[in-house]
């Protein structure tokens, strides 16, 4: 999506396969176990497209625990699919975001000792600096991205603040159906599946791009594909978890594969 652009979504008719975009931290997070030079997530990232990966997801964090600045760097000048920098809304990586000009800058909260991003964004309550970062990231022609809870008031305030795109997150849709043996029919389950169909149908009338992300895996990723609506799908865990005993090209494959089966 180009930046400012106003989305609309296709008619059911031409529901279009979601894109995959494979998020590769966790390779870089083995690698930094060691501090050293493998496992190569600019390989990994090869790998992931050759599987068929529709884009290139890292998240640059502010004590660099995984992904480092070289990494986005490398990325940027070899790689054939759009790249998506996720990172916080500050100025340093707002600066690192117009040096390496990536075809998505996707904003999320970010907390020091938190394992995983661990909830969307409170737009409503940073709403003046988050719009001066948008408009920042705007004038160096990048298209924004903000993760946010499947939330009416966090969608208002994404397009007040001027985001293009909202990524609304998913993971407690995959907590719930976890806490409750993986039945999908369960009624807590069913609620958070109504929360996210909602909120893709109000983005959309606000004219934004719908994605999606946060605890997707081969099990779970089906009923959300299944919603329609959505744009592109943030994955990394399970796919890092599957590649470790099958490969990279084929871990991305068979995501590929879970999403082609549930697309409506
Ligand atoms: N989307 C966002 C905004 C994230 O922060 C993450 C985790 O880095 C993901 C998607 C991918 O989540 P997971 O690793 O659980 O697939």
């Amino acid at each position: 999506m180009l930046c400012g652009e106003v989305y609309s979504p296709p008619h059911s008719s031409e529901q279009l396969m979601i894109k995959l975009c494979v998020n590769i931290d966790h390779v870089a997070t083995i690698r930094e176990a060691r501090k050293t030079y493998e496992p190569d997530p600019i390989a990994a990232a090869e790998e992931a497209l050759l599987g068929g990966a529709d884009g290139i997801t890292l998240h640059i964090r502010e004590d660099r625990r995984h992904v480092q600045d070289h990494d986005l760097f490398e990325l940027r000048k070899s790689l054939k699919v759009p790249l998506n920098l996720e990172m916080a809304a500050t100025d340093a990586m707002v600066a690192l975001a117009i040096a390496t000009k990536p075809e998505m800058v996707m904003l999320v909260p970010e907390g020091r000792d938190e394992i995983t991003t661990e909830g969307g964004l409170d737009i409503c309550s940073d709403l003046t600096r988050l719009k001066e970062v948008i408009r920042a990231l705007h004038d160096a022609s990048l298209p924004v991205s903000v993760f946010i809870d499947a939330e009416s008031h966090q969608i208002e305030a994404a397009k007040e603040a001027g985001s293009d795109v909202c990524e609304i997150h998913t993971g407690p849709y995959a907590e719930s159906l976890e806490q409750n043996n993986f039945s999908i029919s369960h009624a807590d389950v069913e609620t958070q599946l109504k929360r996210i169909k909602k909120s893709i149908d109000h983005v959309h009338t606000l004219g934004m791009q719908c994605n999606a992300g946060h605890g997707l895996n081969y099990h779970n990723v089906g009923r959300i594909v299944s919603l329609g609506g959505l744009s592109e799908l943030h994955i990394g865990h399970s796919i890092v978890s599957r590649c470790v005993f099958i490969g990279m090209r084929q871990a991305v494959r068979d995501m590929k594969q879970r999403i082609q089966e549930a697309t409506p």
